[in-house]
């Protein structure tokens, strides 16, 4: 099976098992495992930050950052197909109380004019802006990478009005790939930026959240409140390092493949790709124009052996990582254009 559902799919390379089952290892609880330090201090380092914390996943990455940096009836401001809006299973309204201001946007991604204009303004019977996230990529929305000069100008509005400002870097390193912007400008000034783990780099568990050291003692005192503490850690940790070492320049390729499947489908009859699809290793495109649902989509595709992922009633996502190669990518074109000209030819 040629497998686009995510880039969350990859299994362990044999090089990286080697790596987990070498590792150094103590107890992370009490800062005394020397893998897990090194891969805190290696992404602190990346992204230009003070210090980080090793976390489970980065949904826990974003609930601490918001449980830092917020109070209960705060308002937190992301775009509305934003991961922490809509499949976090509303931690930060659940745990830290936080209400969501979720801004409309084409793809991901919002201008500095709608950040500063959903800044509500200081009342009694407001909400308490406190924190806006970025995510660079974009999940839901095929991949967006957000513009340096955008983030700067979010950052430095939050800023003066006294909002903090948080990266969502689930993708950040396919931004990276994209644009050649190093990960430390992408998330420089930010209060605080984490990078995943489990996703392009395809290590087995785990992603970094970062930021001054300041925060990342606030952040570990909600990592053991909420049970993600860890003893032997070095073992994941070692796969974050062993990622970081032989994992990152192949995401230059997994963009490619991502625009080179869009371009293999591009004029497939009944389906609407956006300009500017796939700026990263995510190519979103909708199959409305067929009259089928994506689940429907998606479900003919798997029985030709793609795996593709339905988002909302229309939108198809396929989403390319380590263990796609250009001769599945080309597979996979063909299968979705066939089933495209099937249900065309159809439709009549
Ligand atoms: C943009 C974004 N943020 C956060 C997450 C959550 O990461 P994790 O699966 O490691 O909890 C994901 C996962 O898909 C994501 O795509």
């Amino acid at each position: 099976m040629i497998d686009l559902f995510s880039d969350t799919q990859t299994r362990p390379t044999t090089g990286m098992r080697d790596a987990m089952a070498r590792a150094e290892v103590g107890d992370e609880q009490s800062d005394s495992d020397p893998t897990t330090l090194a891969l805190c201090e290696r992404v602190a380092d990346l992204l230009g930050q003070e210090a980080g914390v090793f976390m489970p996943s980065g949904t826990m990455c974003n609930l601490v950052a918001i449980l830092v940096q917020t109070r209960p009836g705060d308002e937190i401001i992301v775009d509305d197909q934003s991961h922490i809006y809509n499949t976090e299973a509303a931690g930060s309204a659940a745990i830290g109380g936080v209400s969501v201001m979720a801004l409309k946007t084409p793809a991901g991604v919002y201008t500095p004019e709608a950040f500063a204009a959903a800044i509500r303004p200081s009342a009694r019977t407001a909400p308490r802006s406190a924190l806006v996230s970025i995510e660079q990529t974009t999940s839901f929305s095929g991949g967006s990478v957000w513009a340096l000069p955008d983030m700067r100008r979010i950052r430095d509005i939050a800023h003066e009005r006294g909002l903090r400002a948080h990266i969502d870097g689930a993708r950040l390193l396919n931004a990276v790939a994209a644009t050649g912007i190093a990960a430390k400008d992408y998330a420089q000034g930010f209060d605080s930026a984490w990078i995943d783990l489990s996703k392009g780099l395809g290590c087995p568990v785990g992603a970094v959240l970062c930021g001054t050291r300041a925060f990342i003692a606030e952040a570990w005192r909600w990592k053991y409140r909420l049970g993600g503490a860890m003893r032997q850690s070095g073992i994941l940790a070692a796969a974050g390092l062993y990622a970081l070492d032989h994992h990152v320049d192949q995401l230059v390729r997994d963009n490619a493949h991502a625009a080179l499947l869009r371009d293999r489908i591009a004029g497939a009859p009944g389906l609407a790709i956006d300009e500017g699809a796939a700026q990263s290793n995510i190519l979103c495109f909708s199959v409305e124009p067929l009259g089928v649902t994506a689940a429907a989509f998606a479900q003919a595709c798997l029985a030709e052996g793609v795996r593709v992922r339905a988002i909302g009633a229309h939108q198809i996502r396929a989403t390319t990582h380590l263990e796609v190669d250009e001769p599945s990518i080309l597979r996979a074109a063909e299968v979705i254009r066939a089933e495209a000209e099937r249900l065309s030819a159809r439709a009549g």
